[in-house]
């Protein structure tokens, strides 16, 4: 027996990179998976790999109408909803914040942080009728701390994991779980659209990245190895299943350390130039 066997999922924004990945180990792992996002054909070639339990809904989370079809068709086609993987996001813009443009601060707190919300809503409705589900929002270490992402990005991270706290701490007398797993540096096509790739191009490219990962992540996390979107889909998993059921509430960096603070190495370089310094 399979720990998502009988289990019934949602995931957003699951035709590339985390989500794609989150969409499946929950296949994986037995669930029926119904992976949300705007760009059918992607969506639908994705869930043709994956087999017959998995299945695309065309949504867009910053539409509450697209967000409530999507949880009617999921309960309408499984009766019931138990996994809800709040995932879909853009990149964000790394103006400063004396030129900020409000319109794309807008769109991006609206597909971050008020489809999230969403998501929370329209599944949490459905798992308090069924008194169980759990709800997994993704955040990110750039939701901790400035200068990982630009302001509106950030700003955003940080609204989901407070939007994660309060969603919990409503929804827990109906048996209903809420936590956000953090990533830090994750190599996948959202930094190349960030710089204005084409969708498609961005998520081929990601590969590359991937491949500059170990270097990047040098001197940066205190663990130095790079994670990847099959890193964050098994904290998903844990926290979508029976381990987690006493966990609401909150969040899980999967970072190698960065929220943490950066490698004391760094610190100890400073010390040996600064005695160095002083000595000569
Ligand atoms: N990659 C990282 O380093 C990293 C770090 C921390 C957090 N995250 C978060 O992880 C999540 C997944 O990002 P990713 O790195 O896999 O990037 P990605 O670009 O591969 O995935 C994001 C997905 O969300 C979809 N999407 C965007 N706007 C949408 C909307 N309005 N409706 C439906 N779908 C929409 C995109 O089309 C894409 O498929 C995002 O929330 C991102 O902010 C990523």
């Amino acid at each position: 027996m399979k720990s998502m066997d009988q289990k019934v999922a949602i995931v957003t924004g699951a035709t590339s990179g985390i989500g794609a990945s989150i969409a499946e180990l929950l296949v994986a792992e037995g669930a029926h998976v119904v992976l949300a996002g705007r760009r059918e054909p992607e969506g639908t070639e994705m869930a043709t790999l994956l087999g017959e339990r998995a299945g695309f809904f065309r949504t867009d989370v910053s539409n509450e109408e697209d967000v409530a079809a999507l949880v009617g068709h999921t309960f309408e086609r499984y009766g019931r909803l138990d996994v809800m993987v709040n995932n879909a996001g853009g990149p964000g813009d790394m103006s400063p914040a004396t030129e900020y443009n409000l319109d794309t601060f807008e769109r991006t707190m609206a597909v971050h942080v008020s489809g999230t919300l969403l998501g929370i809503k329209h599944a949490g409705r459905k798992m308090a009728a069924q008194a169980s589900g759990s709800i997994i929002n993704l955040g990110s270490a750039a939701g901790k701390a400035g200068g990982w992402a630009g302001l509106d990005y950030s700003v955003a991270k940080a609204a989901i994991l407070q939007l994660t706290r309060s969603a919990a701490v409503d929804l827990g007398e109906h048996g209903v779980r809420v936590n956000s797993v953090s990533p830090g540096f994750v190599p996948t096509g959202i930094f190349a659209k960030g710089a204005g790739v084409p969708p498609s191009t961005a998520d081929a490219a990601a590969a590359l990245l991937g491949a500059k990962a170990p270097s990047l992540v040098q001197g940066v996390q205190p663990l130095a190895t790079a994670v990847t979107p099959a890193d964050v889909a098994a904290a998903v998993l844990w926290l979508a299943g029976d381990a987690g059921r006493l966990i609401t509430g909150q969040d899980i960096g999967i970072d190698g350390g960065v929220s943490a603070g950066r490698p004391v190495t760094a610190l100890r370089a400073e010390r040996d130039r600064l005695r160095h310094a002083l000595s000569s």
